[in-house]
Parts: C-alpha cells; structure tokens; sequence
C-alpha cells in the first residue's frame, strides 16, 4: 500500500527539492557530491530488487550503470573483460598504436562467449613434447587439443591424459583419438540457438567435455567446452548478468581522439579507418574522448562517426554546459560525458581555471540531453558509492577511473613501497601519459620538444581487492540507495530524488566521527 499524502507531505516538499526546484534555486552556485545529500523516501523496494539497468543509446544497453575509464592506468582488455562480466562496460583507452587497440577488443570480443571459433589446433606430426611447450609457453588451462591437416580437416583429438612428460618423445599421431571416435557437431545444426544445442549435446553426451564443430567437408570451425556452456547458462539465471550483444560477446567499448596530420587538420580519413576496423572486430561503442568536447574538432569527428555508421553507438565529450550537449548530440552523439576537471588525479581547474563541479554541470547538462533525447555520464570526481547514487539521480551511468585503478585487473605493475603495495594511477594529461599519446585529447601535440601545461599528475593507488569486490561493493551501495528512494530502477531514482545542501558540520556528520576506528568499513566505495 502506497503511502496516503499527508499535510507533513508539504514540510518535505519544502525543505526536501526535486532538481528542477533545488538547481535553479542555487543559481550561480555550482555543488559538486558532497555538498548535498538526498532525502528518504517511503518504499517498498528490497535493495537487491533494484534493477540497475540502463540504455545509452538504442543499441547499448548495460546491466550496471557503471563503466570504466578509458586511461592507460585502468582499462585494457582484462579490465574490460571484468567491467563486462560484471554487466558494465570498459572504454580500452587509445594510449597506444591503433593496431593494439584493435587486439585489445578482439580479446574482449572472444572471450567465453560460447563457441571458440579459433581453437587451438595440433597437427599429427607434433611430439607431445611440443605440445607440453606450447601450454607453458602460452600458459593454458587446458591440455586436450583438436588435431587438423594443413587444410584445417579434423583428424582426431589429443586428449588431455597423454599429454604427459612421460610422452614427450611419441608422436601426436601415435597417442591420438582417431576421427571416428571423435563426437562433432555440423555447423549448419547450431542455428538458431547454438549455446541451447551445445548444452543438450552436453546433456546427451556423459563425460564429453569438448564438442568441436566442423563445416560439411569436415574442416574444423570452433569448439564448445562444456565449463564455458556450463558458465553461460549459469549467467542466465544470475541477478546480474553480464553484458553481452546479439552474439553472445561480451561487450567493449573503445575511446578515440580527434586525431590531427602534421599539418594540425582533422584526420578524417585515418579516423573513419581505425573505427571502421573496431567495429569490424565487434567494438559496441566509441568514445570520442577529449578534454574539451565543445569543439569544433571534437564535434566534426562525431559528424564523420556518425556519417559513416549511422547505427553505431557514440559517446562524446567531456563537456559541462547545456549548449555543449546540445551541439555532441546534434553532430550525431547518443551519450555525452559530463566532467571538466572532477577527477582524482585532474588539475585541470587548478591549470586553466575552467570547470564546473560535478552535480551541477550534471544538472544543467541533462536538461540539454532530455531535450535532446540523449542520456548523460558522469564521468570523474567519484569515490564512493553514495556519489554513483547522487550522480545517478542526474544522468543515465558514471565513469570511475581513480576507484578501479588498485585493482589487480587495471594495466600496471603493483610497485611496493615500505611494504604496503601500489599501483600507478595517471591523468592522460600528465606529462607522461601525454608523451605517450594522450596529447590530443588537451588540444596538444605530442611532440614533446614543445613545452605544453599538463593538467594531470602521475599518482599511486593502494592495491584494492578484485573488480568482481569492488563492484559488488559499489553495485550494493547504488541498491541500498535506491531502497532509501524507493526506486525500483534508475528512471525512478531520477523521479524521486529530492536534494538538499548540506554544510561542512553536516559533511563531517555524514562519514564517521568522534571515534577512534579499529576497522575501516568499505567507505570508500
Ligand atoms: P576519477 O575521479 O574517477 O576520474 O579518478 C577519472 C576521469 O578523469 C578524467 N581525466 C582527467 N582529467 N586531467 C583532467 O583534467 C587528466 O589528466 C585526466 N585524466 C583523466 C577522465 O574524464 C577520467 O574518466
């Protein structure tokens, strides 16, 4: 039963604004996270009940509002891997050659995803001994192996218990399963539902743990494992699934730059290429990632994007204005970022003096994207779930860089200082990351012999637990928010968040006080 409106209804309404009272009335004042706090609300939501799903664009859909930073110390394919698994989305960072950008997807796009459609082949004139170099060498799990000819036709499969030292010296041929005795599946068969046909071949076929699969003249064209099948479907049943597009792949989204020639000339040819080549190996989005995405470069890339794949997902920014957002979206943006200068290792408001605290610029950019119809993240100055809850209410999923950097599956060596152990965290506007290649997303070229203003510094993080703890940790504090609003999805905790400002008294009442701390809870995430 819905709470009955009751005239104490009025004393709330009062003290307790929804954005499009509490913004306007702060005018000329710009809050960021911790200058104000949301009111409760009556509820019938259990936090694990809440669903956390979002829609950026028409064709990108997350489980979770959150995605990680596309910065060199943070997401590369393992750390995408990961966002992915857990139903968000990592932005692989162009800090490197385009053609390692490429690879950094395709092992996203092909990791578990049901059918490995390139599996790793032996042939019959190997010695088991090359075989047991080949798994330490690329240090596999795994130890039974397909055998083909030349032409890739199956002749039959190394099992796993003969590939053993004791048999280093015999042949592949000599110790394997012949053909015949071999169970395959015809391509043509797994349509319309390939992970369905494989689970009941599993099903059918007890102790088989492999099921390869071949074209009608019996060359050899993916494999099933029964662990991956087995994992899958597991997913399907799973309160959070992870994110996956229409083929079953896990989802990845890459960032790219207003990339100039020599001569400082938009590059439109070269960045219309090295897209055309990231959605060719499955990308779901791409960013186009600057500094100041209101820009007539930043902008004319968007066009061309958008021009060339009118149905692909784009991102652009970052941004902190109304008219911005309004200018990405009318060059073709679906999703604008929102963030000047918020971020942990920014010193873009110190530097150029530009930027606009984070709730605001959320607020005041959102009216743009509504009118729009594109959505809004907020992207930097994030370090606690609280935070993702309050910037939830305002936009449509967040970025977090310097909260996902410690963990173990950001890019980066742990280094150990006095015991305890770090990992790098950088700005791309530091001056190493710049030197590396971010130069162009701060409007400057890389060519180091000019001097240029950095506006990031180079930091450490602790090491943290895994992302799957962190993100259960953040996923559970966006929930427990939601269950205070009474917000059974995130387009209700847009409707019902009501705002109000808080003091720095009411800031130090909010995190612990007065005590002396024997544990450290998980405040911050
Ligand atoms: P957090 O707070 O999550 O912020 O660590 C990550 C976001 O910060 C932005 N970014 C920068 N901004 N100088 C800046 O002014 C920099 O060097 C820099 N590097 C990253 C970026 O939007 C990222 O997602």
């Amino acid at each position: 039963m819905a709470a009955e409106p009751s005239p104490c209804a009025a004393v709330d309404d009062a003290f307790f604004q929804p954005a499009d009272s509490f913004f306007p009335a702060q005018q000329g004042v710009a809050l960021t996270y911790d200058d104000v706090t949301l009111a409760t609300q009556y509820s019938e939501i259990l936090p694990r009940d809440a669903n956390l799903e979002t829609s950026l664009a028409e064709h990108l859909h997350l489980q979770i509002p959150i995605i990680s930073a596309d910065m060199d110390t943070v997401t590369e394919s393992r750390m995408a891997i990961a966002m992915a698994l857990n139903g968000g989305l990592g932005l692989i960072h162009y800090n490197m050659p385009e053609r390692q950008q490429l690879s950094e997807v395709t092992r996203v796009k092909y990791h578990v995803h049901g059918l490995i459609q390139e599996p790793i082949k032996v042939s019959p004139d190997q010695f088991i001994g090359d075989v047991l170099t080949l798994i330490e060498e690329r240090h596999f799990s795994f130890s039974t192996f397909p055998i083909v000819d030349d032409q890739d036709h199956l002749l039959g499969l190394l099992p796993g218990h003969v590939v053993r030292p004791r048999y280093a010296g015999r042949k592949v041929s000599e110790a394997m399963m012949p053909r015949a005795s071999v169970q395959t599946i015809a391509e043509r068969e797994l349509q319309p539902d390939p992970i369905g046909r494989a689970d009941r071949f599993f099903n059918e076929h007890l102790g088989i743990h492999k099921l390869l699969v071949v074209d009608d003249a019996d060359r050899l064209r993916g494999l099933f494992t029964l662990s991956d099948i087995e994992r899958i479907t597991q997913e399907k049943a799973a309160p959070l699934k992870p994110g996956r597009d229409s083929q079953f792949r896990l989802l990845c989204g890459a960032a790219v730059s207003a990339t100039r020639s020599s001569t400082g000339e938009l590059d439109h040819a070269r960045i219309v290429r090295h897209v055309a080549a990231l959605v060719e190996r499955g990308v779901d989005t791409v960013a186009v990632s600057t500094a100041h995405g209101f820009s007539k470069g930043v902008g004319e890339t968007v066009r061309s994007l958008r021009d060339a794949f009118p149905e692909l997902p784009i991102i652009a920014g970052n941004v902190t204005t109304a008219s911005a957002v309004e200018y990405l979206a009318r060059c073709g943006a679906n999703a604008v970022k929102v963030g000047q200068g918020p971020g942990s290792i920014c010193t873009t408001r110190i530097v150029a003096g530009v930027g606009i605290p984070q709730l605001t610029a959320l607020y005041v950019c959102g009216k743009a994207a509504q009118a729009a119809g594109v959505a809004i993240i907020a992207d930097g100055g994030i370090s606690k779930s609280g935070d993702i809850v309050k910037a939830l209410a305002l936009s449509h999923a967040v970025i977090c860089g310097g909260l996902l950097a410690g963990c173990p599956e950001a890019p980066g060596q742990i280094i150990e200082i006095n015991g305890k152990p770090y990992k790098q965290y950088r700005g791309m506007g530091s001056p190493a990351a710049m030197k590396a290649g971010s130069a162009a997303r701060y409007g400057h070229s890389k060519d180091t012999a000019r001097k240029v203003a950095a506006e990031g510094v180079e930091a450490l993080k602790e090491v943290s637990a895994s992302l799957d703890s962190v993100m259960t940790q953040l996923v559970g504090g966006i929930q427990s928010g939601m269950g205070y609003l009474g917000a059974p999805n995130l387009a209700e905790l847009r409707r019902r968040a009501r705002f109000s400002r808080i003091t720095p008294a009411g800031q130090r009442e909010s995190a612990p006080h007065d005590i002396v701390e024997v544990k450290t809870g998980a405040s911050n995430t």
